[in-house]
């Protein structure tokens, strides 16, 4: 911490009483008129560090409304001017996937396999933001997840550590821009620190079992990322891994976050989680709440005022010292001045251009989507007669997916519009198709090729919506098999938040573009894939299963010893004796409207020793990727790896690194990756990063089943 700031906190915190520090600890969300008055009086006695700039337990899913900068910054005036020490207030949001330009839901971003993408989407979203006031948004929401049903799913980067690394760096670099201090940088917070993304059966904040050598190799690398980018908050999650609720846990909010992964900011506690110790059965009554959750490394307390009742209470009876008072206050303060909220605490809301901000949605949209199946139908020549049915061929809500505050659906527009807007009469649509057959037969009947619009509705992702059953509806499904009796071209659009069970769908559909809840520009972009300018690009970042009942599934496994279960589920007969147990569509997974070919991987050097490795020295693998199409493509390069003999079972392949590229036709890159001591090693259950002897296999392909392998020896 540079000296000056420093002095400067600790000059504060000498001269600020025991209930001005707890009022620093303190998150309220924002008042309603009922409690306005009062509400203003607190900020007045010093009794606000933090505002939540919404209301309700699950803000993603409820309208917020539009934020009102004047309000929020007659609140700061009393805060800076008529507080006791005169510390702005900071002020939270959950801007997780854009701001009034709403970017695809995180899963979605993810399947860009575009990190330098990500980052410029987030730099738009915090100039967006931060021209409303909001100082601070709570993401990245890194929680790897195997469960599809949890509906939170669509929050995170999918099932893969390294992605998940790869974008948090990519998130905290756009939100709090090359200085942190600017007007329009904004604090990132990683969350939920740690494990949620486990809670049983998908079951939202539900209990989980992790234990310390999975927490360290798969649930905790995205955090590590996002702490070593300069994250300045960390959110701790709701739920508890093996009895232990993160909330009140000393050995995940300080052994794990501060002393092994160099967490040096502030822990926000999820909203009421600190009340929530009752329920958990940890505490019994609210002033053991607070005590626990502060000694236990957690900061400011997120709206259930908790701390702010009991904290003076807690020092009075001993339970909590003002050593660990003052220092969660250091914490807080120096975050805030980092943030330069001390020389900007107003907002001055200027009219924004964002013009540029949807040409990226646009693209990023277009990233994000996944071509899963093409027999001979996409791209659609723009002279066909196109028909248009389903439920979401008009749909606009839903595009935006879960926790989009300050998006606007009357903005959005419907796939209807935008593809009018280049195919124009060649264009039959109906807007509610699974009503009214006969129209849809006609539209039908009429059409070269027929695209259904289907999905899950924003309201069955997000916060607390969990779902049991992770296909799209019986009526979707009976509109896929009656399109099909007309032995017409049948191209699938699926706007879906999760990932679903696919097989039944995929199997009567002639080409199925995976399109997710992508945002402002969903529409846009899907038409544009749909008519050939823009080429599909985007890789799976999770599994599509076959069927919902073979879940959990996912890549990054380790071997069983017998042939039952082995990689993926392979084996059929084996595994489940009554289905095909393998993944529909694998994680990685993506077409394009060409094809490459990989050739001649190879390796630079065929040993090394730890030691080099150590030193910094890297082996190259590079391989020949040859576009064997006649247009122009991007490639997702996967490199994965396998270990094969080690002191613990290491997974089968694990993605350590990944490029993107375009090749022209008929053309060939020599794709190179540097791997290292970094991508080679994995963690003991105590933490400690070690790289062991022995052979590595190092695959490169298009996704995780790539046979295309060779080896190194470290010794
Ligand atoms: C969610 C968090 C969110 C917070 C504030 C909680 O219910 O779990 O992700 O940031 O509410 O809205």
């Amino acid at each position: 911490m540079p000296d000056k700031i420093k002095s400067r906190v600790d000059t504060l915190i000498s001269n600020m009483s025991l209930r001005a520090k707890i009022g620093q600890l303190n998150q309220p969300e924002t008042p309603t008129e009922n409690n306005i008055e009062e509400f203003k009086e607190a900020v007045r006695r010093g009794e606000v560090g933090s505002i939540l700039m919404s209301v309700g337990a699950t803000a993603g899913n409820d309208a917020q409304g539009e934020i009102n900068v004047d309000f929020y910054n007659e609140l700061q005036k009393i805060a800076v001017e008529e507080s006791p020490d005169g510390i702005p207030i900071l002020f939270g949001r959950d801007v997780i996937h854009g701001h009034r330009t709403v970017f695809p839901i995180p899963l979605a971003m993810a399947a860009s396999f575009n990190p330098e993408l990500i980052k410029k989407c987030y730099r738009d979203t915090a100039i967006e933001a931060t021209n409303d006031g909001v100082h601070w948004t709570f993401t990245p929401m890194l929680d790897l997840c195997r469960d599809p049903r949890w509906g939170r799913i669509i929050e995170g980067t999918g099932e893969d550590p390294y992605i998940g690394a790869r974008i948090a760096e990519a998130v905290v670099a756009g939100l709090q821009g090359d200085d942190v201090s600017n007007k329009d940088s904004m604090l990132a917070c990683a969350k939920h620190f740690i494990g949620y993304g486990a809670s049983e059966g998908g079951r939202d904040y539900h209990r989980t079992e992790i234990s310390d050598y999975s927490l360290y190799n798969y649930y905790l690398p995205a955090f590590r990322a996002a702490i070593k980018s300069g994250a300045m908050t960390v959110m701790s999650s709701f739920n508890d891994i093996s009895g232990q609720p993160i909330t009140s846990s000393r050995k995940y909010l300080t052994d794990i976050l501060r002393n092994n992964l160099g967490f040096d900011g502030f822990v926000v506690s999820d909203y009421d989680a600190v009340i929530q110790l009752i329920k958990q059965g940890v505490a019994e009554n609210s002033e053991e709440c607070a005590s626990m959750a502060l000694n236990a490394g957690l900061d400011m307390d997120m709206h259930d005022g908790c701390y702010m009742d009991n904290l003076e209470k807690a020092v009075n009876s001993g339970a909590v010292s003002v050593d660990v008072i003052d220092e969660a206050v250091r914490r807080i303060l120096t975050v805030k001045m980092k943030a330069g909220l001390f020389e900007h605490p107003y907002t001055k809301k200027i009219k924004l251009n964002r013009t540029e901000h949807l040409k990226d949605a646009r693209e990023m949209a277009g990233e994000s989507i996944v071509l899963l199946k093409n027999n001979d139908v996409l791209p659609i020549n723009k002279s066909a007669k196109v028909g248009l049915i389903g439920p979401f061929s008009h749909e606009r809500r839903s595009l935006l997916g879960s926790w989009t505050i300050d998006g606007k659906a009357d903005e959005t527009p419907t796939l209807a519009e935008r593809m009018r807007e280049v195919i124009g009469g060649n264009l039959n649509c109906i807007s509610s198709s699974t009503l009214g057959w006969n129209s849809v037969n006609k539209n039908i009947a009429a059409a070269d090729v027929v695209v259904l619009a289907l999905g899950e509705s924003w309201s069955a992702t997000g916060e607390s919506r969990a779902v049991s059953d992770i296909t799209i509806s019986s009526e979707q499904k009976e509109l896929i098999k009656k399109a099909k009796t007309y032995g017409k071209k049948t191209v699938g659009v699926l706007f879906c938040g999760r990932p679903i069970a696919i097989e039944e769908i995929a199997e009567d559909l002639d080409a199925v573009l995976y399109a997710w809840h992508t945002g402002s520009e969903a529409a846009g972009a899907v038409s544009d894939i749909l008519f050939g300018d823009v080429q599909p690009c985007g890789r799976l970042p999770v599994t599509l299963p076959r069927k919902a009942t073979h879940i959990p599934l996912y890549y990054n496994v380790t071997s069983s010893g017998r042939p039952v279960n082995c990689y993926y589920g392979e084996n059929p007969g084996n595994c489940y004796i009554d289905s095909m147990p393998t993944p529909y569509y694998p994680f990685g997974y993506g077409l394009t409207y060409t094809t490459f070919k990989y050739s001649d991987i190879k390796t630079d050097i065929s040993k090394i020793a730890v030691s080099e490795l150590k030193a910094g020295k890297k082996l190259r693998v590079s391989v020949n990727v040859t576009n064997k199409g006649t247009v122009s493509g991007k490639e997702t390069v996967q490199l994965y790896i396998r270990d094969v003999c080690a002191s613990i079972m290491r997974p089968i392949r694990e993605l350590k690194a990944f490029k993107k590229i375009r090749i022209a036709p008929g053309k060939a890159e020599n794709v190179t990756f540097d791997i290292g001591y970094e991508e080679l090693g994995f963690f003991d259950d105590k933490g400690n990063y070690i790289v062991e002897n022995g052979k590595v296999e190092l695959y490169i392909g298009e996704n995780c089943l790539t046979g295309k392998k060779t080896s190194i020896e470290i010794v």
